[in-house]
């Protein structure tokens, strides 16, 4: 069966361009729905549309002649994806807050597939900020933008603004529709960032990890289908993917007692954080006056949450641990591996320049309980997580 696509258009004069995109989808395999605002009508007439796509237009939500079905949510259901294009500054704005007062923007509010916008727009409309604040909070929501090319515009000028061609649209959401979902219904569990132990109630011992590393991993296994669960210290990082929940914690034992209400329905385990090894014994109830020549902070171990989860994990359970040594590297990783009783170990070197805390680079070398090694060159931390993820499952299809 082929794949559904439903096409959103809005009134831009590129929406002449999105019939050539929709002999592209139906040429490849794909069934193709068209919704379009009135004002896309003034450009394409809903005749060129239905003939091209071979199915009704749906433009209308009280239209006399309708099904009984709620058309918008039918829709919804029957699409893989949806593509906008053009996607006019007002469709956008119109997205970006919620208003569902047209066909395409109800059907926006109602579809739970992965959405691409391709904007449409005179330059200085593009470039304002009202503009790039509404594509902003789409990008934070998920939805895939599809940045105009630079050209030749309809009004006369030249500059950014101009819709992508209907061939590389169609290239980028055919590639999206195809890519592997391997971990479809799997759950995975992953730590990502510092945790922050108070010292009192304005200070903090913490550490230089950004969570990257453990969001790349999060959006990595997301995007092949799994249902993420993503515990994460404090973090400036943003979750896109819809399949991912993120839990916001602080300290190491906020971490521990938030994964161990989580563990038991993971399939994939992957502990990423730089999880505090000591917190402070007693948090001082008021801020600490410097009365004193010295002070002294007395710590406390934190729980280990990956040793943890290793003593309670079913042999169904996959767990991946992290190391970062700065010494007898591999030795460190493979004792950690034993020790935790993980069954993969992904060791970070902190020699290895362009790798570890607050790069965008990384390089590592995974080794498994059964005496394999995957080493991998220096890529950046969403390449690394693709491979770690890849790595992952190779052995829980075993
Ligand atoms: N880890 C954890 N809970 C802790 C400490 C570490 O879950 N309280 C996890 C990390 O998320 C990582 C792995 O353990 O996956 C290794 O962390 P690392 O700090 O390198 O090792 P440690 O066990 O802390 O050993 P050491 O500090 O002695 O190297």
């Amino acid at each position: 069966m082929g794949k559904h696509i439903v096409i959103g258009i809005s009134g831009g004069i590129a929406a002449y361009k999105t019939m050539s995109l929709i002999r592209l989808f139906k040429k490849n395999g794909y069934d193709v729905r068209v919704t379009a605002t009135r004002n896309a009508l003034q450009f394409v007439t809903p005749l060129t549309i239905e003939t091209l796509s071979q199915n009704k237009l749906y433009t209308d939500m009280f239209d006399q002649n309708r099904t009984l079905e709620v058309e918008h949510i039918s829709m919804a259901e029957w699409a893989d994806a949806f593509v906008v294009a053009p996607a006019t500054a007002n469709i956008i704005a119109k997205f970006a807050h919620g208003i569902a007062d047209d066909a395409l923007s109800t059907l926006f509010l109602a579809m739970r597939k992965p959405v691409f916008i391709a904007p449409a727009m005179n330059t200085n409309m593009f470039q304002n900020p009202v503009v790039q604040e509404n594509i902003e909070l789409l990008k934070k929501r998920g939805c895939e933008i599809l940045a105009p090319d630079e050209g030749f515009l309809a009004c006369g000028t030249t500059g950014s603004g101009r819709m992508q061609e209907p061939e590389q649209i169609f290239d980028i959401v055919d590639q999206r529709m195809s890519e592997d979902q391997t971990l479809a219904g799997k759950r995975v569990l992953i730590t990502a960032g510092p945790t922050y132990e108070p010292i009192d109630p304005v200070r903090f011992i913490g550490n230089h990890s950004s969570g990257l590393m453990g969001f790349c991993l999060a959006e990595s296994a997301a995007r092949k289908g799994a249902i993420v669960s993503l515990v994460s210290g404090p973090s400036s990082c943003i979750a896109h993917h819809r399949n991912i929940h993120r839990y916001d914690v602080k300290t190491a034992e906020e971490m521990y007692q938030q994964c161990m209400q989580l563990v038991d329905k993971q399939d994939i385990i992957i502990m990423s954080a730089a999880v505090a090894d000591y917190t402070p014994a007693h948090v001082a109830p008021e801020k600490i006056k410097k009365d004193n020549a010295q002070l002294s902070v007395e710590l406390v171990k934190t729980k280990d949450i990956l040793a943890s989860v290793g003593k309670i994990k079913r042999e169904n359970q996959l767990l991946i641990g992290f190391a970062l040594e700065t010494e007898n590297e591999v030795e460190n990783a493979k004792k950690k591996l034993h020790n935790k009783n993980a069954d993969l170990i992904v060791l970070n070197s902190l020699r290895t320049k362009g790798a570890g805390f607050r790069t965008a680079t990384n390089q590592v070398t995974i080794f498994s309980k059964d005496g394999r090694e995957f080493a991998s060159e220096l890529k950046s931390k969403q390449e690394i997580a693709e491979e770690i993820i890849q790595t992952a499952r190779k052995y829980i299809h075993k």
